[in-house]
């Protein structure tokens, strides 16, 4: 793919980016936007979580930025779909997706997703799948950076407690022990690890052409709506 490239460039032109602090709702409300505009939704934090899973099967200190550059860049890397809303990620052929909300991945990653080379490297190859058609794909840095061309751009942004509670629901949901206390300060701790290098976590970061769409108050629903519209206006005219 090159800039030039006419049929690549429409296809992100055509993408939706969908930005947002940890827990803010963008895997759920991607899929569903997805589902409704009837694209493929990828989440490209599978991508940053299977590349921590592949330093650590490598016994790969994470903070040896160089190391871990250069796994990254030779990794056999894959996102495949059966169904257009569930990305798998397959690691050197195998599908890795169930591992990769496994304790070690989520404290891995934070220290992998830092190291600008292997941005550089991920949001090359989230540009190559985003170029073959147009997708839904999901973030910190999707308008800003991996798809600026994109015409649609969704901040999506919750406070810290609201995010706290969702994450809350959810680890409860998978039979692990926690409390509220707990969730909020590693909520508010990831939102410091993830404020690096061109990253939108914060509101004031999004790109200047996203919407901001605070869902602290809105339901799922509205908030998918307003993106859908969002698309619809957006494309109308191309
Ligand atoms: O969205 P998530 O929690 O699955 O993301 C996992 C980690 O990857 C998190 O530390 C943020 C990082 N990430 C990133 O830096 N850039 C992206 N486009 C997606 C995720």
């Amino acid at each position: 793919m090159t800039r030039r490239d006419p049929i690549a460039s429409d296809s992100i032109a055509r993408c939706v980016a969908i930005d947002g602090p940890t827990a803010a709702g963008k895997s759920v409300v991607g899929r569903a936007v997805a589902d409704r505009l009837r694209l493929g939704f990828f989440d490209t934090g599978l991508m940053y979580r299977a590349c921590a899973l592949a330093v650590l099967e490598s016994a790969i200190d994470p903070l040896d930025a160089g190391a871990v550059t250069a796994l990254v860049r030779g990794l056999d890397l894959d996102v495949r779909w059966e169904d257009p809303t569930q990305p798998r990620m397959f690691l050197r052929g195998e599908d890795v997706t169930a591992r990769l909300r496994e304790r070690a991945v989520e404290d891995a990653v934070s220290l992998v997703s830092r190291i600008p080379d292997v941005r550089d490297e991920l949001v090359r190859r989230q540009r190559a799948v985003a170029s073959r058609e147009p997708v839904v794909m999901a973030g910190r840095d999707i308008g800003t950076r991996v798809l600026v061309e994109a015409r649609t751009k969704i901040f999506l942004d919750a406070s810290a407690e609201v995010r706290a509670r969702r994450r809350l629901g959810e680890e409860l949901d998978r039979g692990r022990q926690t409390t509220f206390e707990r969730v909020l300060g590693q909520t508010r701790r990831r939102d410091e690890l993830d404020d690096t290098g061109k990253r939108a976590v914060r509101r004031e970061q999004a790109a200047p052409d996203a919407i901001v769409v605070d869902t602290d108050a809105l339901g799922i629903d509205a908030v998918v709506d307003r993106c859908v519209e969002a698309y619809q206006s957006a494309n109308a005219a191309a």
